[in-house]
């Protein structure tokens, strides 16, 4: 059994990589064709959490490579990046049958990965694609009302910052959402010249929104969660 002892002890991603293949910890790896930690640069500023790996992922072993990963790249290449600046990772690391809904139970024996994956990549943003990564962190906010505003609150020691975004899923085929989330992204150098506001982060503004010329739509709760 691959405790979560094991997992926080992990000193790379790879490590990690090995503990996600060996991973008893839910039922999901009798199902699975290949494991699908993550992907990407170990010190990105940038990570991205979707929900769990399709059909092409399970097939790849990589996250986000079927149609709405083309999309993500899309969406990533737009900004001047490529997929090995950032890093992305799923909230569970193998296939569920069907491509169903994860359950909480899954969600919770895959966390450790997830949070140790975080911990080593100590992102400046953490981006989530979808609701099901949202509600781990933010059980209590509706996707629909806060896609594309920024939050921060405290998390494994630090004062993170988290944007939500629909899933490139659910955006694909759906223009308005599609327009939606493309805009929502356009937001994401803006929010990463915030963060590196070095007093912003010292001195976060008691203010619940923080508005300035080129943020009026960015809204930064500050939010204690854990
Ligand atoms: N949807 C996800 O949430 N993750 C993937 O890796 C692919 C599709």
């Amino acid at each position: 059994m691959i405790d979560e002892i094991l997992i926080n002890n992990a000193a790379s991603l790879l490590e990690i990589e090995k503990l996600v293949t060996q991973c008893e910890r839910c039922l999901l790896y009798r199902t699975k064709t290949k494991d699908v930690p993550g992907v990407g640069n170990e010190h990105a500023e940038v990570m991205f959490i979707g929900e769990a790996p399709g059909k092409d992922e399970d097939l790849q072993g990589e996250p986000f490579v079927g149609a709405a990963g083309k999309f993500l790249n899309e969406m990533i290449e737009s900004l001047g990046w490529k997929r090995g600046d950032i890093y992305i990772a799923n909230v569970l690391k193998h296939r569920p049958p069907d491509n169903r809904d994860p359950e909480t139970s899954e969600a919770d024996a895959c966390w450790p990965f997830l949070k140790r994956q975080i911990e080593i990549i100590s992102p400046k943003l953490i981006i989530f694609l979808g609701r099901h990564s949202m509600t781990r962190f933010f059980p209590n906010l509706k996707i629909s009302k806060v896609h594309g505003q920024a939050f921060r609150k405290d998390f494994l020691g630090k004062s993170q910052v988290f944007l939500v975004l629909y899933h490139p899923a659910a955006a694909l085929y759906n223009g308005g959402m599609r327009e939606t989330l493309k805009n929502d992204f356009k937001k994401i150098p803006l929010i990463l010249t915030k963060i590196d506001e070095v007093d912003f982060i010292k001195n976060p503004p008691k203010e619940k929104h923080i508005q300035s010329d080129t943020t009026k739509d960015l809204k930064i709760k500050q939010e204690k969660l854990f």
